[in-house]
């Protein structure tokens, strides 16, 4: 890390300063492009810098890689980040997993997987593999000081979605360690519930503190970069009652004034609720992505009044159906939203309250990461697999996972919803058995790339794909 700040801080300038003898420049020349060559050796194998300032100009297009494309990849071996063997006890994973630490406190060691020693022998095996991406993929190479940069000066993160996304918080609390830190603090607290906001605001410590540039009305104490919500259903649960008996008032399976709910235990908040989160102005708010993922949720248990017990997999298919109809419902709500929020910025910058009270027009975008799967048998691999199959004995809902999202898909495909984009990156996780949770099959470990996957596509996505797009 210290080389990367070193790098990062070498200015663009001297290129173009007043005119210097010819030696001089030709040694600044050629340190600069010393520094360039050298350093993706020097560093960690997976942070690979990438040098904004450095780049000169050539009229080339900025390069793409299309969700498609980033997901037609293939897992490669790379060295671990340690060559010890010896993974004895959890402090040891931050070093096998390449992390300086992890600024999350909550469930720590379990999400790094660093909590059963039965399954001590994944690493350091487990953090040596990179994704690498189809030739016609251009990716910025993931570099978690650029990431903070853009979390400030292009706006932050607000992840939307259940435990998997959770585990997503956590890596990024780990791939952005020590210029973030996290909030709650949970070995001070542990009882917060899980439906308590997690947040990573930027270290006042972080040597990077003196090359960003804040916008105004950003506070270091109070404005976060990467927000947790915990809402497994993107809707709360009456709200989602209520479109069911709209669109299915002769419903076979619930009468009128019935739920379509059991009482399984589930974390909710409407999209009202956390779209006045992601449109909070300055200094409580700095959002410009919310990420969004749902559907591990979305179960015959829960939704036990479409249960049909005549049907394939106790009718799953009924909830599948009603996800497509209840993910249009939330599409048209969190894009009129959006407008909303988008039309009162404008106005008050035309009034000119906004530069009074630090008010600026951001724009916004949602992305929704497909959801995924779990590896029935995930502790029995220890590398990843050339090609998913669906698991033997069907578990949960995890061999519909695909439907679902092939229904989100299909609603975001309309053009009515030009700030919502459908993210189909799902292909590295479900190659990775082997990257799971030490507890369960569902869950992800951070450090194995698979999270710092999505860290990855999705900055570059919000970054390079969407800007200069045509709305
Ligand atoms: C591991 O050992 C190899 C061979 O000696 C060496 O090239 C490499 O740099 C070492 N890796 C780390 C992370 O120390
Ligand atoms: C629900 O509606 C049915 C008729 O549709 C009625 O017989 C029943 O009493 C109602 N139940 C409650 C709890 O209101």
């Amino acid at each position: 890390m210290v080389a990367l700040f070193k790098t990062d801080s070498v200015p663009y300038r001297p290129l173009f300063a007043a005119p210097r003898s010819l030696s001089t420049k030709f040694l600044t020349l050629l340190s600069i492009f010393s520094v360039f060559c050298l350093a993706p050796y020097l560093l960690p194998s997976h942070i690979k810098p990438d040098f904004p300032s450095f780049r000169i100009p050539t009229g080339r297009t900025r390069g793409t890689c299309p969700p498609r494309s980033w997901a037609a990849g293939q897992w490669v071996p790379k060295p671990p980040p340690t060559n010890r063997t010896d993974f004895t006890k959890p402090q040891d994973a931050y070093e096998f997993l390449g992390f300086q630490g992890c600024a999350s406190s909550r469930e720590h060691w379990w999400h790094l997987a660093a909590d059963n020693e039965k399954l001590y022998d994944r690493f350091p095996g487990v953090a040596s593999w990179d994704w690498a991406t189809p030739s016609d993929c251009e990716v910025r190479p993931l570099n978690p000081s650029a990431i903070v940069r853009d979390l400030v000066e292009q706006g932050g993160w607000l992840l939307i979605g259940d435990s998997v996304t959770e585990n997503h918080f956590f890596s990024l609390s780990c791939l952005l360690y020590p210029h973030v830190r996290a909030t709650p603090d949970y070995n001070e607290n542990p009882y917060y519930d899980r439906g308590y906001p997690q947040n990573l605001y930027l270290e006042p410590s972080s040597p990077l503190v003196h090359s960003i540039k804040f916008p105004r009305g950003f506070d270091i104490e109070k404005t976060p970069l990467v927000t947790f919500r915990r809402i497994d259903l993107l809707l709360e649960q009456p709200q989602l009652d209520h479109i069911y008996h709209s669109l299915h008032p002769d419903s076979q399976y619930v009468s009128a004034n019935q739920s379509i709910f059991s009482d399984e235990a589930t974390w909710n908040t409407s999209p009202q609720e956390y779209a006045k989160i992601f449109t909070s102005p300055l200094p409580e708010g700095n959002y410009g992505t919310m990420i969004v993922s749902t559907g591990g949720h979305w179960t015959t248990t829960l939704f036990s009044g479409l249960k049909d017990e005549s049907m394939f997999k106790d009718g799953i298919q009924n909830v599948i159906d009603f996800f497509g109809e209840a993910m249009e419902v939330w599409a048209r709500e969190v894009q009129s939203l959006l407008d909303d929020a988008q039309e009162e910025e404008w106005r008050k910058l035309r009034n000119k309250i906004g530069r009074l009270t630090g008010g600026s027009k951001r724009s916004r975008q949602v992305v929704v990461r497909a959801y995924l799967p779990g590896h029935e048998d995930c502790h029995n691999y220890r590398a990843p697999i050339e090609t998913y199959s669906k698991g033997r004995w069907g578990w949960y809902n995890w061999n519909q996972i695909d439907l679902y999202n092939d229904a989100f898909e299909a609603v975001l495909e309309s053009r009515k919803f030009p700030d919502i984009h459908f993210l189909p990156i799902d292909r590295p996780a479900l190659l990775r058995p082997d990257a799971h949770s030490a507890g369960d099959c569902l869950h992800i470990m951070s450090g194995a790339g698979v999270l710092e996957g999505w860290t990855h596509y999705i900055w570059h996505y919000v970054t390079r794909e969407l800007p200069g797009r045509i709305r």
